[in-house]
């Protein structure tokens, strides 16, 4: 089967620059990107490229080429379904806010609506696959749905999650690890996988494009996040020890690394992960465990999360303490607000927990980032729920300058490794601020030395 039709529900962080990378290396294949929300599509096809929803390095020049060639972005979604040979299940799958598994499992009333959606309208065979991470065996559920709802047409379930990770997506959908596609191994299951290993062989290595059956390429996908973030957990769990003994994590973390069977990456330690992934992964992993009755499994991989949450709290009672046990209305600047740097995502980020205690604690805080918007910031706040918006637009204050932010701050936070923030001068800002001047790099970005040696009280994580 030649695949010449893909459609992806779901233009979001995943979506988008998947659908718009392989758009680009298949000029043969026509991408339609559906989604329900319109404002959304309305952006991902404004004009100017540089205005596209979502920020990632490289995006806009790859969606400026094959948009209007062979990527098209529509909320016509029963329309690409119908035309589509292939359609990938690319929507939001986050933690329950209610009911059974509230707070753990992964809700999805969006997957599902995908599922009766696609039933309903497909009047030929079509291969849906899984690009939304999800619990294992969901491709059960969503084979129930369109086989008992369906018109009597053929369908074939694969599993291919994502890897890529936000503000590196071009470069990690371009260059992949690996590519995993997981589906039935019945001789029509095996055409279907055959047909997508095709579509990523256009630009990947055969050797890179790993086949599997369903169950182990969803459940691969929740194991590899739960040890990426496992090694954040680790690496912050000994910050803390540093701090103590005197020993400095960043030169604990390069000795380590440097053991080709620890390695070196993601081991620095920070402020906490954040991201809307890693969480909602490993409380879903939780809750699986625990629902086939594995508590030792659940409380092993719970830990991960109860240590992130230590950590960004850790670094805000770090902020009180230095800070002679009170920052009420002490103006405490933030640099970064995202959850990573080259993203305007901020999604669980840490800044988000740590503005949240300081406000409890009564500080001003005026923050700079280069990408995020100051009614994104406001709504992210908003959402915990902690105060009134209105106390909220009060104890915050956006500058769109890291100088202004600044200008009379009793301390700065850096929560996000922006690039920039190592390239300021740092003389000048520490001259504009109240003394003594205080600096907490959650981010272990800034060169001691050099801050020490202008005046700065310098804290960065795990020293
Ligand atoms: P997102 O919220 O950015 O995008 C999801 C989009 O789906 C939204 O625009 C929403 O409007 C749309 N949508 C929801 N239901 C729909 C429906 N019935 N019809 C049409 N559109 C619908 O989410 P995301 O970050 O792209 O994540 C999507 C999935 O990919 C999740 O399961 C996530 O866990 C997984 N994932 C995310 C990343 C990442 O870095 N963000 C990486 C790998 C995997
Ligand atoms: C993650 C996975 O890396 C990716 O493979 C998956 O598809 C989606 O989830 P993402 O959340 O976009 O990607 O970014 P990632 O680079 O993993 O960073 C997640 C968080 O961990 C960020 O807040 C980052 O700052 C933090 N981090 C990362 C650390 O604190 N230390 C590290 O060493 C690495």
């Amino acid at each position: 089967m030649k695949i010449t039709k893909i459609c992806c529900i779901g233009a979001g962080y995943v979506g988008g620059p998947t659908m718009a990378v392989i758009a680009q290396k298949c000029p043969h294949i026509q991408v339609t990107v559906v989604d329900l929300n319109e404002q959304r599509i309305k952006d991902w096809n404004d004009p100017n490229t540089d205005n596209i929803p979502i920020y990632e390095p490289g995006l806009s020049e790859i969606v400026s080429e094959a948009r209007g060639r062979n990527l098209f972005f529509s909320t016509e979604v029963e329309k690409a379904i119908d035309e589509a040979q292939v359609i990938f299940i690319s929507v939001n799958t986050p933690t329950k806010t209610y009911g059974k598994g509230k707070g753990m499992a992964a809700d999805l009333k969006y997957i599902e609506l995908c599922a009766r959606q696609i039933a309903k309208v497909a009047k030929q065979n079509k291969i849906v696959v899984e690009k939304s991470t999800l619990p294992v065996r969901t491709a059960e559920a969503i084979k129930s749905i369109l086989d008992n709802t369906g018109n009597g047409v053929q369908f074939q379930i694969l599993s291919n999650p994502e890897f890529l990770a936000e503000g590196t997506a071009v470069t990690d959908l371009l260059n992949p690890d690996r590519i995993l596609i997981g589906g039935d191994t019945t001789p029509e299951g095996e055409e279907a996988i055959n047909a997508l290993v095709d579509v990523y062989a256009n630009w990947v290595s055969k050797d890179k494009i790993l086949t599997t059956n369903v169950w182990s390429s969803e459940l691969s996908k929740l194991t590899a996040n739960a040890f990426l973030a496992q090694r954040i957990s680790s690496i912050n769990a000994m910050s803390e020890l540093c701090e103590k003994t005197g020993a400095d994590v960043s030169e604990v973390a390069k000795a380590i690394g440097m053991d080709s069977r620890i390695g070196p990456k993601f081991l620095k330690a920070s402020v906490g992960f954040g991201g809307s992934c890693f969480q909602k992964d490993i409380l879903n992993l939780v809750y699986i465990a625990k629902s086939y009755g594995l508590n030792e499994v659940a409380d092993y991989w719970e830990q991960v999360i109860i240590m992130n949450d230590h950590q960004k709290r850790r670094f805000s009672n770090k902020i009180v303490q230095t800070l002679y046990n009170t920052v009420a209305d002490k103006k405490i600047a933030f640099l970064g607000w995202a959850f990573k740097k080259d993203t305007n995502d901020t999604r669980e980020s840490a800044a988000i927990y740590v503005a949240d205690d300081l406000i409890n604690e009564q500080a001003k805080i005026s923050v700079y980032d280069p990408k995020v918007s100051r009614n994104k910031m406001l709504s992210d706040l908003d959402y915990l729920e902690t105060r009134s918006d209105e106390a909220n637009s009060k104890a915050l204050s956006i500058f769109d300058n890291a100088y202004e932010a600044c200008k009379s701050a009793h301390a700065i936070a850096i929560l996000t490794e922006w690039d920039e923030f190592t390239t300021y001068d740092w003389q000048k800002i520490y001259d504009s601020m109240h003394k003594p001047a205080f600096l907490f790099d959650g981010r272990n970005i800034l060169d001691a030395k050099h801050l020490e040696s202008i005046g700065f009280i310098y804290k960065a994580i795990g020293s």
